[in-house]
């Protein structure tokens, strides 16, 4: 099919048009995540959380998807999806906490343990999902950890803090890989606190990523902090729960993008950064001009060789699997 190249257009609305013509052109679907440019989320076909992408990554009939999120995400999408067309409107969006382990470096830490079940959070390559027995996202993490049977030695990564809140909640203890996402890791207890003194009565809404996890939840079972409700969940969580709580004012302890959409969800609501320095400069590559280049160009693709794919795939379903409530033995 042949798509006219428009020039440049300079006015908002002019690129919102355009990449609504050239997404009926393409048949296209636009899937963001949570922590997307308002601009951007506004005009996908779906916003949320890295497991929900995925699974409208596997699910779309569109014959292209615009990845509107980081390139692990739109590796997991043409895994998925591999006869679809996948964009990633700039190839440079990454994410620091995918880059802290190769997948020579996971064999390493695998022959050091021999006979471990590999668990991988969604926040890494497709070579590194493909070396796991298990993947994970932040919505199914728990659940993944509990279907694994209690005698079976557990290697977890790369996010050491989602690893030390999955051994607190499931009482397991894990071999954890010490790396971080510079967004989250940057979220300190004392700011936190700050915010809290601040607003007493606000809820605390908190990604497991956040380095503040772990110190809040350790002092809110000690008893050294109470008041109203504090959540860690996913970032879709985050949203779901926003609109859900009976309260009125929350800290929210994620990168900032994710406040666009509860605002939207509960614009009576108040939503107040746990740190104005919590921006993905990764996420906010992705801009409206990219989207409708991307979709004009049919550039760039994200590609994921079929052999490497097809071992990432088993991790994945795995974590699918266990996320619909069956059993997914490794
Ligand atoms: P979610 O799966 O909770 O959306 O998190 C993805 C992510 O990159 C958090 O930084
Ligand atoms: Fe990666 Fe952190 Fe950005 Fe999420 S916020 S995409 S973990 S760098």
């Amino acid at each position: 099919m042949t798509v006219a190249i428009t020039p440049q257009t300079t006015t908002r609305q002019e690129l919102v048009d355009r990449v609504a013509r050239l997404r009926r052109e393409r048949n296209a679907v636009i899937l963001a995540h949570n922590y997307q440019l308002p601009e951007v989320q506004d005009v996908a076909d779906y916003v949320g959380d890295s497991l929900g992408l995925s699974q409208q990554a596997a699910s779309t009939s569109a014959d292209v998807i615009v990845f509107c999120g980081v390139h692990f995400m739109a590796e997991t999408a043409a895994i998925l999806s591999p006869d679809k067309t996948v964009l990633l409107p700039d190839l440079d969006a990454g994410c620091s906490l995918a880059a802290t382990i190769t997948a020579e470096q996971l064999r390493e830490w695998k022959r050091q343990h021999p006979g471990a079940v590999v668990v991988s959070y969604v926040n890494t390559t497709a070579e590194v999902k493909a070396e796991s027995d298990y993947c994970c996202t932040s919505s199914n993490a728990e659940a993944v950890i509990r279907s694994i049977p209690e005698d079976r030695e557990i290697l977890f990564c790369p996010d050491m803090f989602l690893g030390a809140h999955l051994e607190r909640v499931t009482g397991r203890r894990m071999h954890v890989w010490m790396g971080e996402c510079h967004v989250h890791a940057g979220i300190e207890p004392q700011q936190l606190d700050a915010e809290r003194r601040l607003h007493p009565d606000a809820e605390l809404l908190i990604h497991p990523e956040c380095g503040c996890t772990s110190s809040t939840m350790y002092r809110m079972s000690s008893g050294d902090i109470g008041g109203p409700a504090t959540v860690v969940t996913s970032t879709e969580g985050m949203v779901r729960r926003a609109a859900a709580s009976p309260a009125s004012t929350f800290i929210v302890a994620t990168e900032v993008g994710i406040i666009h959409r509860m605002q939207q969800l509960a614009p009576q609501k108040r939503f107040l950064p746990a740190s104005d320095a919590a921006v993905c400069g990764y996420m906010k590559m992705i801009t409206l001009e990219k989207v409708a280049a991307s979709l004009e160009r049919m550039q760039p693709r994200v590609t994921v060789d079929p052999a490497v794919a097809a071992r990432a795939r088993r991790a994945i379903d795995r974590m699918m699997a266990v996320s619909r409530g069956e059993v997914a033995a490794a």
